[in-house]
């Protein structure tokens, strides 16, 4: 069986906890998309992991994780933070793959991505990681990919500067490159999951154009990104926060504001510890946006919802929700393809009542008050999709099933 899981929203919705707590049932992980752009944090009985091009089922002894056809790998970033994994105690050698078509990120993609971005116009803020380069250069035909690195006739083709960079890790590179298809095809019984990064809202295609990242983070790019046809598929699982955040530049229409909220945004930003993984950038902060939501749910087929950081609105005395947008005195429940559009839409709040109670020892769903659960059913009635997981804090054990991915 082969669940995706992907961020229904702009990124850091939890998918990197999701995904730790999944694989407990899954023997195979596939990293779909990006590359050290992201940044996925996990958090098992207090001891915390950021994994950043390493797939999220790593903590489990016996899974085996590949970075996908469809990332960027940062070869030198990849083994520091193998090196890192090892010496926070796990075992990795043997268990992480790489596709032999994966891309890979050169010395100068970060330099020129930063330089690149300082000169626009309306800057992105990208995280700096030579991503949108690495991915311009394997559109314009002229990438290197993990294949070209392993056999000695391409690589003897590449500059000189090239393989010098990359001469000390092609031995161990050539141990890890699979041929992905193969291993999803002869492996076809297994539980897998396919690990998304970023979010819908910051897919290339589907998001909010041209401040999304490069990759393909919607549930399409899990099936190039892993080898498989798409009726392979048997379930796409969204991530998304009890609230929205976003990172970097970009409209954001129900982001908090100081003359309208008060200090909420800073308020959650503490609450939530909304500071980047990657990049240590304070996290913009907003109401959850029912428009983008539904509009992810249904641009990627999204079966089931998992709701996280429900816990981070303990102490409110009301939930506000962004219900619709407002451009020029009309609603609408679509997400605009202009940027200056979006930009413009105002939020159409609707308020309910807050449960002013910890749930971050909730295990199961009827141990949540009422009032966040009248928050969940209000969710899953505007999006039309239901919740099937709700996460009340970081670790691990912080998660309440109501229906597995693994349930045909
Ligand atoms: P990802 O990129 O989608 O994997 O998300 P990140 O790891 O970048 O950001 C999510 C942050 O929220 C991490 O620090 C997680 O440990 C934390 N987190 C995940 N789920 C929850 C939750 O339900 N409640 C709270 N309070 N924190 C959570
Ligand atoms: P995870 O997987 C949040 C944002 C950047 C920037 C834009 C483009 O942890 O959810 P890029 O460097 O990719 O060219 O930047 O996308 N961005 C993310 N925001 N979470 C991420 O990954 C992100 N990866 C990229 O901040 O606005
Ligand atoms: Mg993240």
């Amino acid at each position: 069986m082969t669940t995706v899981v992907i961020g229904a929203q702009w990124g850091d919705e939890g998918k990197g906890k999701i995904v730790d707590f999944l694989a407990e049932d899954a023997e195979d992980i596939v990293r779909f998309s990006g590359g050290a752009n992201a940044g996925h944090t996990i958090v098992k009985g207090g001891q915390k992991f950021t994994l950043h091009l390493v797939p999220s089922g790593i903590l489990y002894p016996d899974t085996v994780v590949v970075l996908g056809i469809g990332m960027v790998i940062d070869v030198p970033s990849l083994f520091d933070e193998l090196n890192t994994l090892e010496s926070q105690g796990i075992a990795w050698k043997g268990r992480v793959l790489v596709s032999d078509r994966a891309h890979v990120v050169l010395p100068r993609d970060k330099e020129e991505d930063r330089t690149l971005d300082a000169g626009r116009r309306r800057p992105i803020g990208t995280t700096g990681r030579g991503i949108g380069v690495a991915y311009a250069r394997k559109a314009a035909r002229d990438g290197i990919r993990v294949s070209d690195l392993v056999y000695d006739h391409t690589f003897s083709e590449l500059p000189s500067a090239e393989q010098e960079y990359f001469t000390p890790y092609r031995e161990r590179l050539a141990r890890m490159a699979c041929d992905l298809t193969d291993r999803m095809i002869s492996h076809r019984s297994r539980r897998v999951l396919l690990e998304g990064a970023q979010g819908v809202m910051l897919d290339l295609d589907l998001g909010t154009y041209p401040f999304v990242s490069s990759g393909m983070s919607a549930a399409a790019g899990a099936v190039v990104g892993s080898g498989i046809g798409p009726s392979r598929i048997d379930r796409v699982l969204g991530v998304f926060k009890a609230y929205s955040t976003r990172v970097g530049n970009g409209p954001f229409p129900s982001e908090f504001r100081p003359e309208r909220d008060g200090d909420l945004g800073d308020r959650i930003r503490e609450l939530g510890n909304e500071y980047g993984s990657t990049t240590g950038r304070a996290r913009r902060c907003g109401y959850l946006d029912l428009v983008a939501l539904r509009y992810a749910c249904q641009s990627n087929g999204i079966d089931g919802l998992v709701m996280t950081h429900l816990d981070v609105y303990d102490s409110l005395d009301d939930i506000s929700v962004c219900t619709a947008y407002e451009i020029d005195g009309r609603h609408y429940h679509t997400v605009p393809a202009n940027i200056l559009e979006l930009e413009r839409a105002e939020p159409v709040i609707e308020t309910l009542p807050g449960w002013k109670r910890s749930i971050a020892d909730a295990k199961r769903y009827d141990e949540l008050p009422g009032r966040a659960q009248d928050y969940i059913r209000f969710i899953e009635s505007r999006v039309e999709a239901p919740i099937d997981i709700v996460s009340v804090g970081s670790d691990r054990d912080q998660t309440i099933i109501r229906r597995s991915p693994w349930t045909p």
